[in-house]
């Protein structure tokens, strides 16, 4: 199932997209994030977007009951392959999360799903709904994707146009992560713990290591939106970040914003 004109996955991809994400956990330091959460011991959690299913296996590690919720059925049948213990997998559109009976959770983990909203606003009240009170939703996203440096002038301007292009026919949100602080707030939550997480792939200064700039290829292969936007200019503008981050001039502005918050 395909949410998302703008990352939108060719089917072509669907098994390397799953090798894709799996790679991408040891490139975030998790870890510093996972220390924050309140005891998961025996906790309801819903793990929305969960994919592949890491964070359900690390969540039921730390000993909850995990539910993992995404829409990509092919990622989710490897996610039940695995086997997880104390953990059950939904296939659902997350827009329909407040409609599914749900019963209410203990914690929500969410890590880069928040951008597939263009309005996180309306979708943070639906999840909203599916947690109890004093509960906490841990969320991390980022801003800034392609903010990568060196970067001719011209393909800084086709990178911002995207994001407006993207944002405004309520395709993926490019700046999410740095309105989260905003929305959490709007929508009754308490903010315990913000912070950035490091992370090589997407954060990250100086030059790459060729595993990382293989990832990047890989991700810019797969963004057929962008390739849309920009016709006959995209090759020029792959080959400007690839180079970009094999530069030891490579600086980025990209940043992976993660916040703990509790409903009120
Ligand atoms: C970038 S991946 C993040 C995976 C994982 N949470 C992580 O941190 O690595 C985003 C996931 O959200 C899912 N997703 C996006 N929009 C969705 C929607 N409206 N309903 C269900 N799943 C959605 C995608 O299928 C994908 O598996």
């Amino acid at each position: 199932m395909t949410f998302n004109a703008f990352l939108c996955y060719s089917p072509f991809v669907n098994h390397s997209l799953l090798e894709q994400y799996q790679k991408q956990w040891l490139w975030r330091d998790w870890n510093s994030l996972y220390a924050k959460l309140p005891n998961a011991n025996g906790s309801l959690i819903y793990d929305l977007g969960c994919a592949h299913g890491d964070h359900s296996k690390k969540l039921s590690d730390l000993g909850a009951n995990v539910m993992g919720l995404d829409g990509d059925d092919e990622l989710l049948s490897y996610a039940e392959s695995r086997c997880i213990k104390n953990a059950r997998f939904l296939c659902c559109d997350l827009s329909n999360l407040h409609e599914m009976n749900l019963a209410l959770a203990d914690g929500i983990w969410m890590s880069f799903v928040a951008a597939y909203f263009s309005n996180f606003n309306s979708q943070l009240n639906k999840i909203s709904q599916v947690l109890k009170k004093g509960g906490w939703l841990a969320t991390t996203e980022m801003s800034g994707l392609f903010d990568h440096g060196p970067l001719e002038k011209k393909y800084q301007d086709y990178i911002s146009k995207f994001y407006a292009h993207s944002f405004q026919s309520n395709g993926y949100d490019f700046k999410s992560g740095s309105k989260l602080a905003n929305v959490l707030s709007s929508n009754g939550f308490e903010i315990k713990e913000m912070m950035f997480l490091q992370d090589k792939e997407l954060s990250f200064q100086g030059a790459a290591d060729e595993s990382i700039v293989t990832a990047w290829e890989n991700r810019l292969e797969r963004m057929v939106g962008l390739k849309r936007f920009m016709g006959d200019d995209y090759p020029g503008l792959q080959k400007a970040l690839i180079q970009c981050f094999r530069s030891d001039n490579h600086q980025s502005k990209c940043k992976v914003y993660f916040y703990l918050a509790f409903k009120k």
